[in-house]
């Protein structure tokens, strides 16, 4: 068995433009690894003739298809394809990261499993799977990269952002999904009819931020184009948003596309009263405690 893990995210500034003729916009965005993580586990598949993937842990949810469309499983195929090795195994993944809530769980799921794979192919080459990754999705690569980083182009053109210190935040996830797409059309509609402002493409803020390691000054250049879309879709996040307000969160936001809330906070004890004030919020399904950034893909030895 092979074991490997991968991180969830926040963009800590996402800034979304036009949409190129191949349906995706142009991004400039700071990602941010936070020590929530995704892990998964490849076995010698049971019937080689049908591997198998299952999902358990704490966001396991039937919305994960476990057939051809799981990302863990594209990923395995994709790099099995890439090197001409096709071993047939079977994919367990542990969900810490919640579903469709703009966290990049899925994205955490390819990218460990390509990590996995390649050990267990005796891979190493790290260009491969960068370019594997970033046919899989805009976020799988920096799945693979981890820490903090740049994101233009689909947010698939990385560079690495130097920051020593650690953030503390607060996660206030979403009974709802939302969509990534509808999320991203949504903009786009918004913006045609003057319902939203154009686009903020300027990471400098919050990558100074991110080098001074101040969590007061990375609050106020926390910012994500999507939001608006995000909160036109749920309007129940613009309650989640108020709430982090009164209870003096540093800065807040929507994550990616949604639905998860993402707070700054000062250390584990503004964490701590932010999260008994979130769980009470009949709009909030879990609240999770964490901080960042946190590495890239790896494999776990056990
Ligand atoms: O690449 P990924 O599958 O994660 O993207 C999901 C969807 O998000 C895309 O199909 C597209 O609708 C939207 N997207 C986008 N522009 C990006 C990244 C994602 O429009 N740069």
């Amino acid at each position: 068995m092979i074991r490997a893990t991968a991180h969830g995210k926040v963009n800590a500034m996402l800034g979304v433009g036009e949409a190129g003729d191949d349906g995706y916009h142009d991004l400039v965005t700071v990602f941010h690894a936070l020590n929530v993580r995704e892990t998964i586990a490849l076995t010698e598949a049971d019937d080689p003739a049908n591997p198998k993937v299952t999902v358990a842990g704490p966001y396991a949810s039937s919305s994960i298809p476990c057939d051809d469309r799981n990302l863990a499983r594209k990923a395995v195929s994709a790099l099995a394809q890439a090197t001409d090795t096709h071993v047939p195994v079977d994919i367990a993944i542990d969900k810490n990261v919640p579903v469709a809530g703009g966290m990049g769980g899925g994205s955490a799921d390819a990218a460990a499993a390509l990590v996995a794979y390649a050990a267990w192919i005796g891979l190493d080459d790290p260009q491969l799977l960068h370019d594997t990754a970033a046919t899989l999705g805009a976020d799988v690569p920096f799945a693979l990269m981890g820490g903090t980083a740049i994101g233009t182009g689909r947010g698939d053109e990385l560079a690495t952002v130097m920051s020593d210190a650690q953030f503390h935040w607060v996660l206030a996830t979403s009974a709802s999904e939302l969509s990534t797409p509808n999320v991203y059309g949504r903009l786009d509609q918004m913006r045609a009819e003057g319902r939203a402002p154009g686009p903020t493409l300027d990471a400098e803020a919050a990558v100074a931020a991110f080098v001074s390691g101040d969590p007061h000054q990375l609050a106020e250049a926390l910012h994500n184009d999507l939001e608006a879309a995000a909160c036109d879709m749920l309007p129940q996040l613009r309650e989640v948003l108020e709430t982090g307000r009164e209870a003096e969160a540093l800065g807040g936001l929507v994550s990616g596309s949604g639905p998860t809330v993402a707070f700054l906070v000062e250390d584990d004890t503004h964490a701590l009263d932010l999260a008994v004030m979130l769980e009470a919020s009949t709009s909030v399904r879990n609240v999770v405690r964490t901080s960042g950034p946190a590495s890239g893909a790896h494999v776990v030895e056990d």
